[in-house]
This record gives C-alpha cells, structure tokens and sequence, in this order.
C-alpha cells in the first residue's frame, strides 16, 4: 500500500489517485511495486530495478533504499530516472519521468522507526548488491545484527529515503482491439500541458 500524505491536487495526481483507488478495489497484487530505471555514467548504461513506493508526499515519490548501493551511485551521478508501473487487474501502465534526491534525514529516521526489527537488522547488516562468498554469510550477519538491537538501535546513515518528482507523465489504459488510450502530463513553465498520443 501506498501512504498518501497531503497529495499534490494537481491534474495528474488526481488521475493516479483515482487509478490507484480502482487498481486497490481489483485486489492489484503489489500495487506498490515500480520499476524505477537510471543511467549509470561509469558504465554508460541503463539500470531498470523494482522498489516498493512507500509515500507520495505532495509531489513527492519516496522509497527506502541503501545509500552505498549501484541504484545511489548512480541517482548521485544522473538525478533523472523513469519509473514505471504497471497494474495488470486494470490494464493499466503509467510512465512517469522524474528528477531524484535522498529525503530528509528526519524522514528516513522516522520511516525506519515505524519497520520490523527484522527489516531494519536487514537495512544495517547488507551491504546491498556487494558480492559475498556465502548465502551463510549474509544470515550470519543478518542474525547478528538482529540480536546486538536493541529499541535505542537507530538507522545507519547508509540507509534511507529517495524522493523523486516527476515532470512527464503517461497513463495508457489497455482496451479492446488495441484502441489503447494514453494520456500525457508534461509539466511546463506554467503547469501541466496535457495531450494525447496514438495507441
Ligand atoms: C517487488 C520488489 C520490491 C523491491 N523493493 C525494494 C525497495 O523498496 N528497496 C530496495 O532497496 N530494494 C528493493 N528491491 C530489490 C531491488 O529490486 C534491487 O535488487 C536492489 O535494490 C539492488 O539494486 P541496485 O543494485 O540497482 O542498487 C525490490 C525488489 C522487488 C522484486
């Protein structure tokens, strides 16, 4: 699930929000799985992975990531990423082009604060997407760093919140005969600009 707090009322938010109403009322399995793709400079290359969207804040997108891990490094080097999702139980994608920072840190502190012991031993004890000798290895460290916590463990620096805030989006929304209907949002000087695209 998504946590909405103070939504933008803009146009396209009004949009998602009520896709995102009809997607829960279709019991969309991971609604709040997205695809989010950035542009590592090091290797001249794309990277496409899965996050789970936690908040959309105003005109905020958060989700919770490793700091040290390939996704930052290349947030850091290229703030442009292209989310994308895609809920099957309405035959609906939306492609979303945006411009990414970290949260605050305050933000994180308090997100980690409301997680499971577990998820928040995982946050510390994984160095996200280094190579390790042994799947043992990575269970050593998580039962470890589980049983040193105590309710005063606090979140480690290279763990927390990225925030994103799109400038494009496309809903397109599946229909019979490929009559796929697909709208645009791109955010100009003077608001959003909408229109229309052939399926
Ligand atoms: C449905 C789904 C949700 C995921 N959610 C997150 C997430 O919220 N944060 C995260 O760091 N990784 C998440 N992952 C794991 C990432 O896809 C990825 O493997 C990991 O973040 C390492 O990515 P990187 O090497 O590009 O930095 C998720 C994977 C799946 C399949």
């Amino acid at each position: 699930m998504i946590k909405f707090i103070n939504p933008s009322t803009e146009k396209p938010y009004i949009h998602f929000q009520s896709l995102y109403q009809e997607a829960l009322e279709n019991q969309q399995k991971g609604i709040e799985a997205i695809s989010v793709s950035s542009y590592s400079q090091e290797m001249s290359e794309v990277e496409a992975r899965y996050v789970n969207l936690k908040y959309i804040h105003n005109n905020e997108w958060i989700f919770f990531s490793n700091y040290n891990s390939p996704k930052a490094k290349q947030f850091k080097s290229h703030s442009q990423v292209s989310v994308l999702i895609f809920w099957s139980s309405i035959n609906t994608q939306i492609r979303i082009k945006a411009l990414i920072s970290k949260t605050s840190m305050q933000f994180s502190d308090e997100h980690f604060k409301g997680r499971t012991k577990e998820k928040n031993a995982l946050a510390i004890s994984s160095n996200q997407s280094q190579t390790i000798d042994s799947f043992d290895e990575v269970e050593k460290n998580f039962y470890q760093t589980l049983n040193r916590m105590t309710s005063d463990t606090v979140r480690p620096d290279f763990w927390g919140g990225f925030s994103f805030t799109p400038y494009y989006f496309e809903f397109w929304k599946g229909h019979k005969n490929r009559l796929n209907k697909r709208y645009v949002f791109e955010q100009q000087d003077d608001g959003w600009v909408e229109c229309l695209l052939q399926p």
